[in-house]
């Protein structure tokens, strides 16, 4: 009998049956069901007692609900787990929420990301695919029980495979660390441009301007889509934007198709995703 029991959470749906694959556990979905008023309840549908349980989560949207009632979900799951007697308790989150938020700009402002370390502590291991780092150094420094996946190697596969000889592009000094290892994988070069954020939508990004035959402009986190657009105004050639997770508020997807190829990974599931974090996530685990 297998000793893991992967659990397939409203946002992980699309990932949960293949990880169950890859670590040979059994995999069943958990029950989410809404009421009337909007509360959720959660219900494990599985015997775990004795087992290593691992929650697949990613936080977007869907029709179960929004990134809040994710969290909610994965937390009424994670205590139930304990309750029920599992050995060990794991929550695998491609794209996790709430990271960006890392200090107080404002007197006053909530740091989400420490926060939200506090009440995962119900957690043996919480595993991230490409977690975004600012102002901290290490994912540790505030995730004690967090476990990085990296898909630097699954990203330099993609582009010799899709895009071949090419420049690499980071759109602001923080994504020297996804950029410089995919390019040294590539054994490619890289420019890093700079940027200034004013508010959701409005972006400025500067640099030296860039003109080569192809060039892909690589970040961890597509949203609103203003980084990726301001940065493709500083390069000539032919405009590839990767990421790890596309999240695509409002026409994020639509614009910036208009400027050139878009591939991100399935952490969060879109007709761009072609990059599989499964492996990745699996080869970690293991
Ligand atoms: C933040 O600096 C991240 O690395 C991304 O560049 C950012 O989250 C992208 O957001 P948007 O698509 O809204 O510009």
């Amino acid at each position: 009998m297998a000793k893991e029991v992967i659990i397939s959470c409203s946002g992980g749906r699309h990932l949960g049956k293949k990880i169950a694959r890859g670590l040979r556990g059994k995999h069943c979905k958990l029950v989410v069901e809404r009421f009337p008023d909007s509360e959720i309840k959660v219900m494990i549908p599985h015997d775990i007692r004795g087992k290593e349980v691992y929650f697949v989560q990613s936080f977007y949207e869907t029709k179960l609900g929004d990134i809040n009632d994710k969290l909610i979900e994965v937390l009424f799951a994670g205590y139930t787990a304990r309750e029920l007697g599992a050995k060990k308790v794991s929550l695998i989150a491609p794209h996790i929420a709430y990271l960006r938020q890392d200090v107080a700009f404002k007197k006053g402002e909530a740091v989400a990301n420490k926060i939200l370390a506090k009440v995962f502590k119900v957690f043996d291991r919480i595993y991230v695919v490409g977690p975004h780092l600012h102002r901290l150094h290490s994912f540790k420094e505030f995730f004690p029980n967090a476990v990085k996946v990296s898909l630097d190697e699954e990203i330099a596969k993609f582009i010799k495979r899709r895009v071949g000889g090419c420049i690499l592009v980071g759109p602001d000094s923080e994504s020297e660390q996804w950029v410089k290892p995919v390019a040294k994988k590539l054994g490619i070069k890289y420019v890093i441009l700079s940027k200034e954020r004013f508010s959701s939508q409005k972006v400025k990004i500067s640099g030296k301007k860039i003109k080569e035959k192809k060039i892909v402009i690589v970040d961890d986190i597509i949203s609103t889509g203003r980084t990726l657009i301001e940065a493709a105004k500083l390069v000539k050639g032919k405009i590839y934007f990767i990421a790890a997770h596309g999240l695509f508020a409002d026409n994020a997807l639509k614009d910036l198709k208009k400027i050139g190829k878009v591939f991100v990974s399935n952490s969060v599931p879109s007709r761009v995703s072609k990059i599989n974090c499964v492996e990745a996530i699996v080869e970690v685990i293991k």
